[in-house]
């Protein structure tokens, strides 16, 4: 019999549709996969190095799952963005590791798998994806048979100051829009009521060939491929992350033209500051940004917004913060992911004196909290009344008697009712509100 693989994700949603893809890969090869690394001859951890404690994070579990199985000789790997940036280092840093899989080996993967089984020791693959490589992951042995993460773009050629994804990832490589429309629609077939085209930014799409796109007009070839795949019918669309500099008002007219591709956009803003904006090399201002924002709420949609934002960036001074609150009173964003800035290696802003004190950065992660809070709470409040479209994803982790789903505006809502609903599109009336979460009763 095969060996036994447990394969452990941390990070976004790239390396959940690499995990995907692993995970088709060594099945198709009579691979098994469990869901404890107890029961498994092979642990795979798929990693983050985003910040410095996603990093940290992995060097921890490796610890603790190793120190969990002493004595049951098991084969231990790593995978992703760590495995990428860190590469032969890691055999020093951990010596039960066994192999190492760059973020451009993953087709490789059951190959490195074999050669370890066979006594090699050390292995390692940190070169690069084949250019005629078949992107295709679907359907995977994964337990969710109604949302499907479908990668356009990988890689980013943008070098935000901070930022190791450049790094981690390699340049843009966009995924033909055939291929793209074709397993779109295979998704529908099986009974999939939810495709997110995903991408580190996924508006800067740039295909080699127009091939699938003919038909649809459009300023870029994201544009057109929006439409592509919003004509295939398939039942609610999502796209992340979307680059501010990238949006074009094109993404809101077929947002109006094609009502399945869903209200929500994540337009990470990062400072409201444009001193900060300029070292962090955004390439946009904050009143660029506002302006696509002011398109984004003009669409007759009722288009939910989130972002992202940094605080504490080197050289951000009380000016500078007093502009990232105030583009955020502006802007009435339904959600927003908040980090303190973490020095990267090898990026350019780790030349820069990282010299806002953590505590300042604490205390400004917790006003823009408080203040997004406020946002929240009016704009959750707003929708009580309202009837949504929820996709139902399953029981919800407060209660047994509810379940939870997600909104086309990508808001959770929990709501009384069984497993049975688990996989359908089903109307909700909200009926209360928090501040990042609605409660309602199924519509009839
Ligand atoms: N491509 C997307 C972001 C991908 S990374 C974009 O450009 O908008 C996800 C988020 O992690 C970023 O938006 C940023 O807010 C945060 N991030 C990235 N590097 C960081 C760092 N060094 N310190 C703190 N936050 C960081
Ligand atoms: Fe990182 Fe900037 Fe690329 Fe986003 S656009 S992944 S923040 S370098
Ligand atoms: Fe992390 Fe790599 Fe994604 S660094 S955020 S897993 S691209």
């Amino acid at each position: 019999m095969k060996a036994k693989i447990y394969l452990e994700t941390h990070g976004c949603q790239m390396n959940v549709a690499d995990s995907t893809r692993a995970t088709k890969r060594l099945s198709s090869e009579g691979f098994q996969f469990v869901q404890s690394y107890d029961d498994a001859d092979i642990v795979i951890l798929n990693t983050c190095s985003i910040r410095a404690r996603a990093e940290s994070k992995v060097f921890n579990r490796l610890g603790q799952i190793n120190h969990n199985t002493i004595g049951k000789a098991k084969i231990y790997g790593v995978m992703g963005c760590v495995a990428q940036l860190e590469g032969e280092e890691l055999f020093r840093r951990s010596t039960m590791l066994d192999f190492v899989c760059g973020t451009g080996a993953i087709d490789r993967l059951p190959s490195l798998v074999s050669r370890i089984l066979s006594g090699e020791r050390k292995v390692l693959d940190t070169g690069q994806r084949l250019s005629n490589e078949n992107w295709d992951l679907q359907p995977a042995d994964h337990d969710t048979n109604h949302t499907a993460f479908v990668p356009i773009i990988e890689g980013c050629n943008k070098f935000c100051s901070y930022c190791i994804v450049p790094f981690s990832r390699g340049r843009e490589i966009s995924r033909p829009a055939v291929e793209i429309i074709k397993e779109v629609t295979n998704l529908r077939d099986s009974g999939f009521k939810e495709v997110q085209l995903i991408g580190q930014n996924v508006n800067s799409y740039r295909p080699k060939t127009n091939e699938g796109l003919e038909e649809f007009a459009g300023a870029t070839p994201f544009i057109r491929l929006l439409k592509a795949v919003a004509a295939t019918g398939t039942n609610r669309i999502k796209f992340t992350t979307s680059f501010p500099r990238d949006f074009h008002a094109g993404i809101v007219e077929a947002m109006n033209e094609y009502q399945n591709l869903c209200n929500w956009v994540h337009l990470p803003v990062q400072s409201g500051s444009d001193v900060i904006l300029k070292a962090m090399r955004r390439g946009y201002k904050s009143a660029d940004y506002l302006d696509k924002v002011a398109a984004i709420h003009n669409s007759h949609r009722n288009v939910a917004l989130t972002t992202d934002i940094i605080v504490g960036f080197p050289g951000e001074n009380e000016d500078d913060f007093t502009s990232t609150l105030d583009l955020l009173k502006q802007c009435n964003f339904h959600g927003a992911y908040i980090f303190k800035y973490s020095e990267r290696p090898g990026t350019r802003a780790a030349n820069m004196d990282d010299d806002v004190a953590d505590e300042v950065k604490t205390e400004r992660f917790q006003q823009v909290e408080n203040l997004q809070r406020e946002v929240q709470i009016k704009i959750y409040g707003s929708y009580i009344g309202t009837k949504q479209m929820v996709l139902v994803k399953g029981i919800s982790a407060r209660s047994e008697a509810d379940v939870f789903g997600h909104s086309t505006c990508n808001k959770v809502i929990n709501f009384k009712g069984g497993t049975d609903l688990v996989g359908r599109v089903v109307e909700v009336k909200v009926v209360a509100a928090k501040h990042n979460s609605l409660y309602g009763e199924l519509a009839h």
